[in-house]
């Protein structure tokens, strides 16, 4: 087994990709992340707040945000993955394509560095929910599906126009059928139970114990039977005491009778104590994890904080003490702050210049973390926060977590040894003609074709062959805009048409 090549408590400053990549494959517990969603605007930080001045941007476009090495892997390596993709382009358009793309690269990642027994959470919302799961469905296994959760963030969130949105959703997806899984209990107020539970046991014993109480007594309109004063108290005329004497006596002796005043025992003062019942299992709905108030300690001003109890909830569920969480869109170190309080070991990333800060302020804050005069000037109780823009060396010798995947996902090969560009050329001729398959003309000389704008990995890559085109000039060039075959049969069609109106 490989063993992590990054040291706890390590905070990366920059993009994650390279950082993701760096890491050894099999080797963290648990991802729990909330990247951008794909809402289409900008995020900006409350002004005064610890992060003020933080903004990021949750627009996608192809030339901006996606670069080509990235498509040509995915169509390469992970052709589901690249359907997804032109799914989401058919159904949602370019911007959606460029997100999935962007973030399918990273999620490929998180998926490699995952261990066997590890899981992956993914925050998002219904913008792309339904894309990402399609997107996670393609990279983990359709069977490594474990819960779609929603989350109630918000009490309200009025439109005019339509339901108001107020709800957020997880995608859970585990890397194999050994994943950690603690059993997910509702945890009020860092209790295994739920809010209601709390309420209805709203007594507390001067040990802490917190009880409801149950009565004592049972109608008894026409019998004499329980009708006896026990310690000072009677039952009303229509009811007696609903348990034997010796019983009752039992409980006295045990301290479970809730007394009045006067020392005498309530009628409904049988103490049933909380630690006696079960938490209740939680469910994929979570209308219990409320927002941060504004007033909360807690708010960092960050857009888009998450609250603490969400990502402790996920973290106690799918990980054990010691064990290493990642967050690679860690933002203002919710993931972290949970972590480091349920004594799970960590690693964040964050491209927002402000997150090393923010990281070792939230945890001081939270008495995790001390200042102690070494040149970061912080320490945490248990070993420093470390800080890195460069990404971690690989010390796994490149090896990839995800075999299985990849055997199920394999393009068939020719047989033989890779192939050149050169034979690959022949090899398309030999298999389909001089045909440019995307506008079908027939060439007489193998000059006037090209390999599609995917650089063939001859040299030391993967050379499948299955998903290469032969291509005429002018249509490598419109391909090398619009990606896909489908894209530059359409492109050709409408020039066709432009053509023929003379246009
Ligand atoms: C939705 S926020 C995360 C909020 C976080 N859960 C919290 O409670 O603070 C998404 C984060 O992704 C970060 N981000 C966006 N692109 C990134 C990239 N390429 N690499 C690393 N972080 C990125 C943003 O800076 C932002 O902090």
């Amino acid at each position: 087994m490989t063993t992590l090549n990054v040291q706890n408590r390590t905070l990366f400053h920059g993009d994650n990709l390279p950082f993701l990549r760096g890491i050894n494959s099999g080797t963290i517990h648990l991802i729990a992340t909330d990247p951008p969603f794909n809402k289409g605007r900008d995020f900006h930080a409350t002004p005064d707040s610890l992060a003020a001045g933080a903004r990021f941007e949750d627009r996608w476009s192809w030339d901006r945000d996606v670069h080509q090495d990235w498509i040509d892997a995915i169509q390469d390596d992970w052709p589901a993955v690249w359907q997804v993709i032109e799914a989401a382009r058919a159904a949602a358009g370019e911007d959606m394509a460029a997100f999935l793309c962007w973030l399918g690269v990273r999620l490929l990642e998180m998926h490699r560095v995952l261990r066997e027994d590890g899981s992956l959470y993914l925050h998002c919302d219904p913008t792309a929910s339904h894309y990402l799961k399609a997107l996670l469905d393609a990279i983990f296994g359709r069977a490594q599906f474990r819960n779609e959760i929603t989350w109630q963030r918000t009490e309200s969130h009025n439109t005019a126009e339509r339901y108001g949105n107020i709800t957020d959703i997880l995608l859970y997806y585990a890397k194999s059928e050994d994943e950690t899984w603690n059993g997910g209990f509702h945890d009020y107020e860092g209790s295994k139970y739920s809010e209601q539970q709390l309420k209805r046991f709203r007594h507390v014993d001067p040990d802490g114990r917190r009880y409801r109480l149950e009565n004592l007594t049972a109608p008894r309109p026409d019998s004499d039977s329980g009708k006896f004063e026990w310690r000072g108290t009677r039952p009303g005329p229509t009811r007696g005491w609903g348990y034997r004497l010796e019983q009752l006596e039992q409980w006295w002796q045990e301290g479970r009778i809730h007394l009045k005043k006067d020392g005498t025992p309530r009628t409904d003062g049988l103490k049933m104590y909380l630690e006696d019942s079960e938490g209740k299992p939680l469910q994929n709905l979570w209308t219990d994890v409320s927002r941060i108030p504004n007033t909360s300690d807690e708010r960092t001003g960050y857009p888009t904080q998450k609250p603490l109890a969400l990502y402790e909830r996920i973290i106690k569920a799918s990980s054990n003490e010691g064990d290493f969480v990642l967050d690679p869109f860690c933002g203002c170190a919710t993931t972290i702050v949970a972590a480091e309080r349920l004594e799970r070991r960590w690693i964040g990333m964050d491209i927002w210049d402000k997150a090393h800060d923010t990281v070792i302020e939230r945890l001081q804050s939270e008495g995790l973390a001390a200042p102690d005069g070494d040149t970061a000037g912080r320490l945490l109780t248990f070993g420093r926060v470390g800080y890195s823009t460069v990404a971690p060396v690989r010390t796994d010798e490149g090896e990839t977590a995800a075999p299985i995947l990849k055997t199920k996902q394999k393009i068939a090969e020719p047989p033989g040894s890779k192939m050149s560009r050169a034979e690959m050329v022949d090899f398309l001729i030999d298999q389909n003609g001089m045909v440019c398959r995307g506008c079908d003309r027939q060439f007489d000389d193998p000059l006037y074709l090209e390999l599609d704008h995917n650089t063939p990995r001859s040299d030391g890559g993967l050379n499948h062959i299955s998903n290469r085109l032969l291509l005429c000039g002018p249509c490598n060039r419109i391909k090398s805009n619009t990606l896909t075959l489908s894209g530059l049969r359409r492109e050709n069609a409408k020039r066709g048409r432009m053509a023929k109106k003379g246009e």
